[in-house]
């Protein structure tokens, strides 16, 4: 069943009810000013820090779901209503939600009476414009009236959840016109404030939460001030600030009326907190006066319709020249809109966000995630280098000396956050991966002599160079005694944890030590990883690369030695026959194995190892990926492990706690189901690795958005795997190493279109019914028009290949200075 439909041309995804199975949103803004909106208009707003900075409240875990917004609500004489259906729920005679990008347009319409608001964060402005046109459509005159919403958080979003003692009684406001400015802790330590505005006059307003609501037993769906027609004009005094203006509107037939409603947000230095008078009309409880000039500037930039229709133009053509460096035309129409514009989109998302702020991420929780946002880099570099540059300098300056990492870091600060820690096994190799894939993409080999820290020197002279050859010998100086990665804390699976045992409520599987291990450094030095393991002989080949570019072939023939050795130890004391195993628990037992009971198979090693070719003259990598088809495909995906646990396994960590079927006990992660199918494409089984792309592209779940219930245009990182009894049900959707990864897999790997240190690798691995594809790539400078062509129906392998009607060896388009190049594959 679904609920709306793809608008490919307008990039937009429409939803036709505004009952989705979960709240479907979308984010606003890229750089500071962040919005998160469903399709009723629920959500919230903060600064650069979804916990710090928080601008608007929100609710999470509330019942109902998503209430608390910034919502509008009109009283048609006495029927009220929202454009968004929500909170007051009365049904529309029409109800629409366009998605877009950086933008979302909700439009209601109730007894002749049509509002449509846009919603979007202009380029470099820090706030949220919304733009209502109230239409009367009927024959008779309309007198109507509009309450717009938003609820004040008290910008620490942990203590406005939490430390209501204080936060009940340090509510402020100040009211100018028809602008309400939120001041709560601004005259003492804070010189941040916010604003809510409307370009018109208003009839009313309020300020105090309670008083908007008419008493402290009604909430969003049944407000007194609204049912009654009349705000009370109340003024906040602790509690809980609010800022909702009151207007009035009568339309002719046919007549259309624009207001625009801005909530910003702004920051003063110190020495110009305040303003030096009162202006007369200025409502305020207090003796000090903020000083007002940067909202009256930011007002004024969007206080007309012109104004608006220009800031949203920007924004589009700000989407569309992102979106024009990777564009493909496929036999498949779900994957054209994935890879257009949906991957990418959702890949800008997670760079900016990381794992904060999601409807299941609270935005109090992490910071940004070393190995996460190393991933991240994948699916964005190609978007805005640059930013990819400065966030690859970011996270290396949180690195330690000796290669181990801070498994997080603030964005705020850009420090290590030290309540985690480190010792994540994984951590320092995705950051081999990530700078390798932004000079693949940019050729900008400067970065390497970047000067980039280390978190314990911070004064000393480090190139980012260095911290590549740290981590790479991190893994090499830290083996176990099948000469494997130690396993530590956890791997990339959080839930692994083969040293914290923890018998105790409360206690964190990645944090605590165990006191078994607490004098071997807080982690056992028998547990190995055996994903860790491919990971290494995975992403080695690429500092090899490097190195090998830099002329510096000793330290590169060193390196590869120490990638063939661990190959070597995998395949003696990791391959199971038909599979590799997942890692050596602390007891020097076998975890993923054939002899154990449950969690036989694992699927993160396995892609890794298929695509290092560990094994492969044995013909491991197809024994490997039969084993994966055989035992964790199902119709919504691949498992994580087979068969889930069912028991406690207190040597194992996290993993077992989740009931089968959930998480990483045998749910669908999708991040790591995009490893496979590179690993299948790679292989040269364009079909399968097909079959897995589609089973959980979004675009290909929307027919089942019953069953799948989140967002049909965005990844989640989970799907109820066939153990759960939520069997296909999709969690936590946006924050996702799934995006990224899949974005390789789909544009690298299947449709094979790769940036290399030498050029553009051309290389696809396709179903074989596709007679081929287009794809225009802009990469370093100039633009490639791709033509595949597939006479023999072949899945992969490039037999001929032209650039501008020349002929070139091999799959690797070198690069061009400039210009708009032809080049045509043929497989074969
Ligand atoms: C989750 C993981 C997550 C980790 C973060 C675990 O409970 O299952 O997916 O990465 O927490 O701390
Ligand atoms: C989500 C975390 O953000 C990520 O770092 C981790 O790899 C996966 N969960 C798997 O545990």
């Amino acid at each position: 069943m679904k609920f709306g439909f793809f608008d490919d041309v307008n990039k937009e995804y429409v939803i036709n009810s505004p009952k989705t199975p979960y709240p479907w949103i979308n984010y606003l803004g890229n750089q500071g000013f962040f919005s998160l909106i469903s399709n009723t208009a629920g959500g919230y707003c903060f600064y650069k820090d979804a916990r710090l900075r928080r601008i608007t409240r929100y609710r999470y875990n509330n019942v109902p779901i998503d209430m608390g917004g910034r919502y509008f609500y009109i009283n048609d004489n006495g029927t009220i209503w929202n454009p968004g259906w929500s909170p007051v729920k009365t049904e529309l005679d029409e109800y629409e939600c366009r998605h877009g990008m950086g933008y979302t347009i909700i439009k209601g319409k109730k007894n002749g009476l049509k509002a449509e608001v846009t919603f979007f964060v202009p380029q470099n402005y820090d706030g949220e414009v919304q733009q209502v046109v109230l239409t009367n459509d009927s024959s008779e005159a309309k007198s109507f009236s509009i309450f717009s919403l938003a609820e004040w958080c008290l910008w620490d979003a942990q203590d406005d959840c939490t430390n209501f003692q204080r936060n009940f009684s340090t509510g402020r406001v100040e009211i100018e016109g028809s602008t309400i400015y939120h001041v709560t802790e601004y005259r003492d330590r804070r010189n941040h404030y916010a604003f809510y505005t409307v370009n018109d006059t208003i009839d009313g307003y309020d300020t105090d939460r309670d008083s908007f609501f008419g008493s402290i037993y009604n909430g969003w769906a049944d407000p007194q001030t609204v049912i009654a027609d009349k705000p009370s004009n109340s003024f906040a005094d602790g509690w809980s600030p609010i800022a909702s203006h009151y207007k009035k509107v009568t339309l002719a037939p046919g007549e259309s009326k624009t207001l625009i409603y801005i909530l910003g947000y702004a920051e003063n230095p110190q020495d110009k907190k305040f303003a030096s008078e009162k202006p007369e009309g200025l409502l305020t409880r207090e003796t000090w006066v903020l000083n007002k000039e940067k909202a009256y500037a930011m007002i004024e930039k969007y206080n007309t319709p012109e104004k608006v229709a220009a800031g949203l133009e920007e924004l589009r053509n700000t989407w569309n020249s992102l979106l024009s460096i990777l564009n493909v035309s496929t036999p498949d129409d779900k994957v054209d809109r994935m890879v257009n514009i949906w991957n990418q989109y959702q890949c800008m998302v997670t760079f900016n966000l990381s794992r904060s702020a999601s409807y299941f991420e609270s935005g109090i929780g992490r910071g940004m995630g070393f190995r996460d946002s190393n991933q991240d880099i994948l699916g964005f570099v190609h978007q805005i280098p640059e930013r990819a540059r400065e966030r690859l300098i970011d996270i290396a300056s949180t690195q330690l000396s000796d290669g181990g990492c801070y498994h997080q870091y603030q964005p705020l600060t850009k420090k290590g956050n030290a309540d985690i820690g480190g010792d994540f096994s994984d951590d320092p190799l995705w950051m081999i991966l990530s700078v390798a894939s932004y000079i693949k993409e940019t050729g900008d080999w400067g970065i390497l002599d970047a000067d980039v820290p280390f978190d314990d020197d911070p004064n000393g002279k480090h190139k980012m160079l260095e911290h590549l050859d740290v981590s790479f010998y991190h893994i090499v100086n830290n083996l176990g005694p099948h000469g494997l990665p130690l396993a530590m804390r956890a791997d990339w699976n959080d839930c692994i944890n083969l040293s914290c045992f923890s018998d105790t409520p409360g206690e964190s599987f990645q944090t605590y030590t165990n006191p078994k291990f607490a004098a071997e450094g807080g982690y056992s030095k028998v547990a190995e990883s055996a994903f860790v393991a491919t990971l290494f002989t995975y992403t080695g080949p690429a500092y090899v690369g490097i190195l090998k570019h830099l002329g510096k072939d000793d330290e590169a023939a060193k390196a590869q030695a120490e990638i063939d050795k661990m190959k070597k130890n995998v395949m003696e004391s990791a391959f199971d026959g038909d599979w590799f195993i997942r890692a050596y628990d602390a007891n020097g037992e076998k975890m993923g194995s054939k002899e154990c009971e449950e969690g036989k198979i694992f699927i993160e090693p396995q892609g890794f190892a298929v695509m290092s070719e560990i094994g492969k003259d044995q013909g491991a990598d197809i024994k490997t990926l039969n084993s994966i088809d055989k035992y964790l495909n199902c119709e919504f995906g691949l498992v994580l492990n087979n068969p889930a646990f069912t028991k406690y396994y207190i040597q194992y960590g996290e993993i077992s706690t989740y009931p089968g079927g959930y998480k990483e006990n045998a749910g669908i992660f999708t991040h790591n189901n995009a490893w496979i199918i590179c690993a299948e494409a790679y292989a040269g089984r364009g079909d399968k690795a097909f079959e897995y792309y589609s089973k959980i592209a979004p675009a290909f779940t929307e027919e089942t958005s019953d069953i799948h219930k989140t967002e049909p245009y965005v990844y989640g990182q989970m799907i109820g795997g066939k153990d759960a009894k939520n069997f296909g049900q999709g969690k936590n959707s946006w924050l996702t190493g799934t995006a990224a990864w899949n974005m390789v897999a789909i544009s690298q790997y299947i449709l094979g279109v790769q940036p290399d240190f030498d050029g553009l690798r051309v290389d696809p691995s396709i179903p074989h019914e596709w007679d081929g594809f287009k794809a225009t790539r802009k990469f370093r400078g100039a633009t490639y028009n791709i033509t595949i062509k597939n006479p023999d129906h072949v899945c992969k392998g490039v037999k001929s290949m032209t650039l501008d009607g020349k002929a070139i060896e091999g799959c690797i388009v070198p690069v061009c200075e400039g210009g708009v190049h032809e080049v045509e594959v043929v497989l074969g």
